[in-house]
């Protein structure tokens, strides 16, 4: 216990030492104050900047997707080769186990499903992210459809000013209608409308032609979405060109639950986004895995 005895006057002040004052590693997030960017490094490795985020969220707008019917079985085994998972409180408190420790993305947006139209959504009590110890809260947003887009930005608003209250940071996610095309003149709209409002990270897709115009018109990270699943070595060249493009990660789902080994997906995805591995390794990682 601390006493008056003894006191020692210091002598150690470093005189002609500037302090050190770090940078930050993340686009766009250097002003963030001192939880966000805690909360934003234990997504994103502060070595490599990117992250590899697990997506087994689609559960809330399609029911039982095909290779997450029993998230216990198929989603578990992977959670330990992942950076962050992105999943609802439904999943998180039913099967994901807390001594994972992996910092949670957590679906903040929840409405209407496949079976009527999608985007007329609602968000959760902020309290609600703070029990679950979220680390970033993820909202739908539809840049261009004249149902909900107003609906989704003022969401994404409001996520943005409750997360910012307590530190946590926030992403938008941009849903792309089937009547829009996802080329880099809507991505790049979309996700800019996103960052614009405060979104912290953009959640969007890759598109083969002038993604980087994606990444360049976006100040703040955006990992890609994978999308409907393609052949792995496909869906590894993808992630290959949006990382080698600007993307800081991705948050994949189907390209990697719904391979036939997703533990050596996720293995060669993680290869291309942490090691710079070029597809074709990546690949031979997937195969050495599949194969064992
Ligand atoms: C569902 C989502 C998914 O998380 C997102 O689409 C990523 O998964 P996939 O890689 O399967 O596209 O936002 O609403």
């Amino acid at each position: 216990m601390a006493d008056n005895d003894n006191i020692v006057t210091g002598k150690n002040y470093g005189i002609g030492i500037p302090q050190v004052t770090e940078g930050y590693f993340l686009k766009g997030c250097g002003h963030l104050e001192w939880g966000m960017k805690d909360r934003l490094s234990r997504i994103f490795n502060p070595k490599s900047g990117h992250t590899v985020m697990l997506a087994f969220d689609h559960g809330y707008i399609m029911g039982p997707t095909s290779g997450l019917e029993r998230l216990d079985l198929t989603i578990v085994p992977l959670i330990e080769y992942a950076d962050c998972i992105m999943c609802t409180r439904g999943a998180l408190r039913s099967i994901v186990p807390p001594a994972c420790s992996k910092p949670i993305s957590l679906r903040y947006s929840a409405g209407s499903t496949v079976l009527t139209y999608l985007n007329d959504e609602c968000l959760l009590d902020i309290e609600e992210a703070i029990r679950l110890n979220a680390s970033i809260l993820a909202a739908m947003v539809a840049v261009g459809d004249p149902q909900h887009e107003g609906l989704t930005i003022r969401n994404l608003t409001k996520m943005v000013d409750l997360g910012t209250r307590y530190g946590i940071p926030s992403m938008g996610v941009t849903a792309v209608g089937k009547e829009l095309v996802r080329d880099a003149r809507y991505l790049s709209m979309a996700s800019r409308v996103c960052a614009e409002n405060g979104a912290h990270v953009i959640k969007t897709y890759y598109c083969d032609k002038d993604f980087e115009q994606v990444t360049n018109a976006v100040p703040v990270p955006i990992v890609i979405a994978g999308g409907k699943k393609l052949a792995e070595r496909e869906a590894l060249e993808m992630a290959w060109r949006a990382i080698d493009q600007g993307a800081a990660g991705v948050d994949m789902g189907r390209n990697i639950f719904q391979s036939d080994c997703p533990v050596g997906m996720i293995q060669a995805v993680r290869a291309v986004v942490h090691d710079g591995a070029k597809p074709d390794q990546a690949f031979e990682i997937y195969e050495t895995t599949k194969n064992a």
